[in-house]
C-alpha cells in the first residue's frame, strides 16, 4: 500500500485526460511533466491556466513563426522621396497652414490619442510601469505625466484657436493600451494623480493578450510548475485588442477619425500633435509615420523601407539590414539611402484600424524575440512571440512619413542609468537642453554653475506645447539652471 494512502491522502490524481490529449495534439505535453509534485491548489491552477489558451491558434502562430524565422525577406528598396515630408523642404506656410488644420480637427473632437503601455520595460528595470518613471527633471514628473499635461496644453491651444466666440471645452480622448503586467499599477497611478488635470472619463485603459513564451523548438516555457510563462503580444497586439475591446466602435461613436498612437518611453513625445495631424489630414493617407534620419549607419533602430519592387511600405529591423546597405549612400540626396528611423509615433485613420484588426488578426507570423525568461529551471533563454505596430503598414492604401528632428522630439527612455544610450538621465538631458533653446529663444537668460551641456531648463507642458508662447513668461528673465519655468 502506497505512503499515501497509508496516511490517509488521496492517491495522486491523473491530469485530465481530455486536456492531456488536447495538449499532446500540439506537442505541448510536458506542461504537465511535473503534475505528481502539485498540491491540490496547483493542480487547479494549472487546469485553469492550460484552459485559458487558444490552443489551436498559439500551435499555428508558433509553427509559423518559428518556421519563417530567419528566412530571407523579399528585396528592399529605399522609400521613395515623394513618400516623406523632410524638415528641410517644409515652409513655414505649410506648417502654420498644417498646425491650423490639425487644431481644427482636435476641436472638433476628430483625434483621439492612443498610448502604447502594455510592454514589459526589462531593460529599464524597474518594478512600475514605464510611464510611472521620473527620468529626473526638476519638476520630478513622471512621463504619464508630461504626456497628460501635453494633452491639456494642447487642448487649450484648439480652444483657443476655435475663435468663434463659443466657451465650448475641447477634449481629446486618451485610450492607454496596458497588459497583465502593468494594469494593475497604472490604473492606480491615475487614480492616485487625479489623472493629471484630465477628466477620468476622457480616459479609457484597456488590455492588449499575452502569448505563451517558448524555447527553439516550440515548447511551451513554464514560469512556474503550474503557469506557463507568458508575455504581451507586442505593440502590434493593439490592433485586436482594439476590436476585442470594443473600442473601434467606441472611436466611431465619439465621432472620432484620426488617432495618434505612441510608446510610453519618449519623453520629448509630441501627443496629438496638430502639426503631424493637419499634415495627415492634408495628404489624405491611411496611415503615417513621424521618422528621424539615422544618425550613422550601424545605429541600432529599425528604418523604413519599401518591401520588393514598388511594393509597400514597412520596418526592417537593424539586424536584418545588410551591412553595406545599411551604409549605401543616395547620390541626388547625400543621405543614406536607408535613413528614416521608426521612433514609433503613427497616426491612423479609424477606417483603417478596423481594416488592420480584422487582417491582422488572421496573420500568424510573429516576430521572435530572443530573451531571457524566469522559468522553473532558472533564467532560461527562449523566445517572446510579438506582433510590432508598424506590420500594420503593409496593409494601408497609402502612407506618408513625417521627418522630425531628433533633438525636438525624440529622448527615449529604454535603458537603466548607467548604460551607455537612451537612459532616463540622456532622456532628460535632450529635454532640458530643448526647452533651454526655447527660453533663450523667447529672450530669456540663462546662468548655470554646471556646463550648459549638463543643464537646462524645464518649460512645463502646461505654458508651452512646442515652444510657443513663452515671451511673456522668459523676455527679460534671467533663470538659474536647472531650473522649472511654470505658471
Ligand atoms: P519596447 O520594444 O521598447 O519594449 O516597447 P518594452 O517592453 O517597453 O521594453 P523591454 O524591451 O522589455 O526593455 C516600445 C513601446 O511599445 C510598448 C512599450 O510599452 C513601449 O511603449 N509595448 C511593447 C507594448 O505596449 N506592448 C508590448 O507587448 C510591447
Amino acid at each position: 500500500m502506497s505512503d499515501l494512502i497509508m496516511d490517509g491522502s488521496s492517491p495522486p490524481q491523473p491530469p485530465p485526460q481530455a486536456l492531456l490529449e488536447r495538449l499532446k495534439d500540439y506537442g505541448q505535453e510536458d506542461a504537465f511533466a511535473l503534475w505528481n509534485e502539485l498540491s491540490p491548489e496547483e493542480r487547479l491552477l494549472l487546469v485553469k491556466d492550460i484552459e485559458s489558451l487558444d490552443l489551436s491558434r498559439i500551435d499555428r502562430i508558433i509553427r509559423c513563426s518559428i518556421r519563417s524565422h530567419g528566412l530571407p525577406a523579399a528585396a528592399i528598396e529605399p522609400v521613395p522621396e515623394s513618400n516623406v515630408s523632410t524638415v528641410e523642404e517644409r515652409t513655414l506656410e505649410e506648417r502654420e497652414r498644417w498646425w491650423k488644420l490639425g487644431l481644427k480637427a482636435i476641436s472638433d473632437g476628430k483625434l483621439a490619442v492612443l498610448l502604447l503601455s502594455g510592454g514589459q520595460g526589462t531593460r529599464l528595470g524597474s518594478s512600475d510601469p514605464k510611464g510611472c518613471f521620473n527620468i529626473g527633471l526638476p519638476s520630478g514628473k513622471s512621463l504619464f505625466q508630461l504626456q497628460a499635461e501635453r494633452i491639456l496644453c494642447v487642448q487649450r491651444l484648439a480652444a483657443e484657436a476655435m475663435n468663434d466666440g463659443s466657451t465650448r471645452s475641447v477634449q481629446i480622448h486618451w485610450y492607454i493600451m496596458t497588459s497583465p503586467f502593468t494594469d494593475e499599477a497604472t490604473r492606480r497611478f491615475f487614480e492616485s494623480h487625479k489623472f493629471f488635470g484630465l477628466d477620468a472619463d476622457q480616459v479609457t485603459f484597456f488590455q492588449q493578450g499575452t502569448i505563451p513564451c517558448v524555447s527553439n523548438d516550440g515548447k511551451f516555457i513554464m514560469e512556474t510548475p503550474y503557469r506557463v510563462a507568458k508575455s504581451p503580444d507586442g505593440n502590434g497586439g493593439v490592433y485586436a485588442a482594439l476590436k476585442s475591446s470594443k473600442l473601434l466602435e467606441d472611436m466611431s461613436m465619439r465621432g472620432i477619425k484620426y488617432v495618434d498612437c505612441y510608446g510610453v518611453d519618449n519623453a520629448l513625445v509630441r501627443v496629438a500633435d496638430p502639426t503631424f495631424l493637419g499634415y495627415f489630414i492634408y495628404k489624405g493617407v491611411s496611415a503615417a509615420a513621424k521618422v528621424v534620419r539615422k544618425a550613422y549607419p550601424q545605429e541600432k533602430v529599425g528604418v523604413f523601407v519599401r518591401r520588393g519592387k514598388g511594393g509597400p511600405l514597412t520596418v526592417v529591423e537593424y539586424s536584418e539590414l545588410d551591412p553595406s546597405l545599411a551604409s549605401a549612400i543616395n547620390q541626388q540626396t547625400g543621405r543614406l539611402r536607408f535613413c528614416w528611423s521608426n521612433v514609433c509615433l503613427h497616426m491612423f485613420t479609424v477606417d483603417f484600424l478596423n481594416q488592420v484588426a480584422n487582417g491582422l488578426e488572421k496573420d500568424s507570423i510573429y516576430h521572435l524575440a530572443e530573451k531571457t525568461i524566469p522559468s522553473v529551471q532558472g533564467h532560461t533563454i527562449g523566445y517572446k512571440l510579438e506582433q510590432f505596430i508598424f506590420d500594420a503598414f503593409p496593409y494601408a492604401p497609402s502612407t506618408a512619413l513625417f521627418e522630425v528632428l531628433r533633438e525636438e522630439e525624440f529622448a527615449p527612455v529604454k535603458n537603466a542609468n548607467g548604460s551607455t544610450f537612451d537612459t532616463p538621465d540622456s532622456a532628460k538631458l535632450l529635454v532640458l537642453r530643448l526647452h533651454a533653446r526655447w527660453v533663450v529663444a523667447a529672450g530669456g537668460f540663462l546662468t548655470h554653475s554646471v556646463p550648459l551641456y549638463a543643464t537646462g531648463v524645464e518649460v512645463s507642458p502646461l505654458c508651452s506645447y512646442a515652444g510657443e508662447n513663452l515671451e511673456p513668461i522668459c523676455r527679460g528673465r534671467t533663470l538659474h539652471a536647472p531650473c522649472e519655468i511654470t505658471f
